[in-house]
């Protein structure tokens, strides 16, 4: 409802060109330009810097002049700049200035804040996202929302389906949910923004199939074997449109993910997370994330395929002997991919044994993962060997345990996949592990590890988001395997990993690997 208030005689507005006024808590700036009187907020929606100190340019252009916004007053448009302006309504009545003050009703201000964070994500403004995020929350709207809508936005847009943009997003929302302050809560809600962004900048929407069939798990395992994206979302569409339960394709995902060794991990790891991802933000974002998954799957790169691990799949074809004794953590150290499946498909135990020493040398590889390794700058393409190689050592284990206990027909291979991981690192390993890593009080490093994440200072969302994922995972193993030996060596190399500087780009390395390669092209 509209709420005029008398803001004082037009003559003397006209004398002095312009003058702020108070309502309530907001700066309202009246501006007389000729015969033309407006009203506007006098923070700069930028910064917050007074408009009254602005220059008012022909015909109606208000620039602020602390970085150059430019306002069109007539319109409302931001000719220079983002976020936009707020006019009011102003009428003159008996010679005075009425100015409307009423507040803009709350679902139009939060549809408002949505589209203006469309335009931050494609404009890449992080600051901007998170004043509209702001904007959202303080006209009322449910915190979660613009994640909500940016997950069900965006997804199309990703060419190659879900990537960390999503996985990590239902670990910001998990750690938002403990956050302490109102500035970190605002921070666990706008990194996941920002990341899908980041990941979907400038890319055009890349449509899914709105066709449908009826539901088949063995037909959608086929299609995603064959990399047949619009059967497999036919599919997919029919069981969303028919209500089949997530708990029903769960199971379906989790084995199209761990149908082969692929893309070192992120297929399972992805796999877990959307579903998590869907558990935080509800069921609207259901199909976006579903079938971003699936593309993802669809285009995953068959690391079995190359020579390198070609001996992944014959190894699985053949039932488990578990005729060998049981085997330490230790003993896999240093085994050639090979030597390692040969050893997992051997050793005796349980399947969930079996993983606590394949989780637990994956922790010590960590440990003794040789950093030279990170920063060579003259070697072959083939050795470009990171530390998120050995991080997803860890976050996948964190996936397999989950998908195996819900799934346990899928164990085989995702112990046979971690070894693969680890006999892929083991040339990269110092002789021996740093004691220096391990932690005395575990309680006390994920509370502090967890809260310095707010503020990890990382630009691109790559780097950060591995460390939201890493903690997350080796927390929940931590808290699955209980105090021993695992949970040791897990805390000592996610404390290594998080308080080791990483080499964010690698310019030399690449101009190097780049002349190599033409010279060998001929
Ligand atoms: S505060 Fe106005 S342009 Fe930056």
């Amino acid at each position: 409802m509209a709420q005029w208030i008398d803001a004082g005689p037009v003559e003397a507005l006209k004398d002095r060109g312009r003058r702020v006024f108070k309502a309530g808590r907001n700066q309202i700036l009246l501006i007389a330009s000729g015969e033309r009187i407006f009203a506007c907020n006098n923070r700069c929606p930028h910064e917050g810097y007074p408009l009254s100190e602005g220059t008012l340019g022909a015909p109606c252009t208000l620039t602020c002049n602390w970085h150059n916004w430019k306002f069109d007053l007539s319109s409302g448009e931001t000719v220079v700049g983002g976020d936009q302006l707020r006019l009011y309504p102003v009428e003159v009545r008996d010679r005075n200035v009425w100015v409307d003050v009423a507040d803009v009703p709350a679902e139009q201000r939060q549809r408002r804040a949505l589209e203006n964070l469309e335009q931050a994500c494609a404009d890449n403004d992080y600051e901007r996202m998170a004043r509209e995020v702001a904007r959202h929350e303080r006209a009322g709207g449910e915190p979660l929302e613009p994640l909500r809508h940016m997950v069900r936005t965006r997804a199309a847009h990703f060419e190659y389906g879900m990537t960390h943009a999503y996985a990590a997003a239902p670990d910001w929302v998990a750690l938002g949910a403990i956050a302490h302050a109102e500035d970190e809560r605002l921070t666990a809600r706008v990194e996941p923004i920002a990341h899908i962004a980041w990941d979907t900048l400038r890319q055009p929407e890349f449509p899914f199939t709105q066709a449908t069939k009826s539901w088949d798990a063995t037909a959608f395992a086929a299609a995603i074997e064959s990399e047949d994206e619009p059967g497999a979302i036919a599919l997919l569409n029919g069981a969303l449109t028919d209500g089949v339960s997530l708990r029903e394709l769960k199971p379906a995902f989790a084995k199209a993910a761990l149908a082969h060794y692929q893309d070192f991990g992120h297929s399972a790891i992805y796999a877990r997370k959307a579903f998590e991802l869907i558990d935080a933000l509800g069921q609207t974002v259901a199909g976006p994330v579903l079938r971003s998954l699936a593309r993802s799957i669809i285009y995953a790169t068959r690391e079995d395929r190359i020579p390198e691990f070609r001996a992944y799949p014959q190894v699985l074809a053949k039932k488990p002997q578990g005729s060998g004794a049981t085997c330490a953590a230790e003993q896999f150290i240093g085994l050639s991919v090979n030597s390692t499946l040969d050893r997992v498909s051997t050793m005796a135990g349980s399947d969930e044994a079996k993983y606590r020493t394949l989780l637990e040398a994956s922790a010590i590889a960590m440990l003794r993962f040789d950093l030279a390794v990170d920063l060579h700058t003259d070697r072959a393409v083939s050795h470009n060997v990171r530390w998120l190689d050995f991080t997803h050592m860890l976050t996948f284990g964190n996936a397999v345990r989950q998908h195996c206990t819900e799934t346990p027909e899928l164990w085989q291979a995702a112990l046979l996949q971690m070894a693969c991981f680890l006999g892929r690192n083991a040339p990269y390993l110092l002789p021996a592990a740093d004691e220096n890593w391990f932690v005395a009080d575990v309680a006390q490093f994920f509370a502090h590890q967890q809260r310095a994440l707010f503020d990890h200072g990382i630009r691109e969302p790559i780097f950060s988001c591995h460390r939201v994922k890493m903690l997350t995972a080796v927390k929940e193993e931590v808290a699955w395997a209980g105090e021993g030996s695992l949970s040791r060596h897990l805390v000592a190399a996610t404390n290594r990993y998080l308080n080791t500087p990483i080499k964010l780009h690698h310019a030399l390395r690449m101009a190097h690997q780049a002349l190599s390669f033409v010279e060998a092209e001929g």
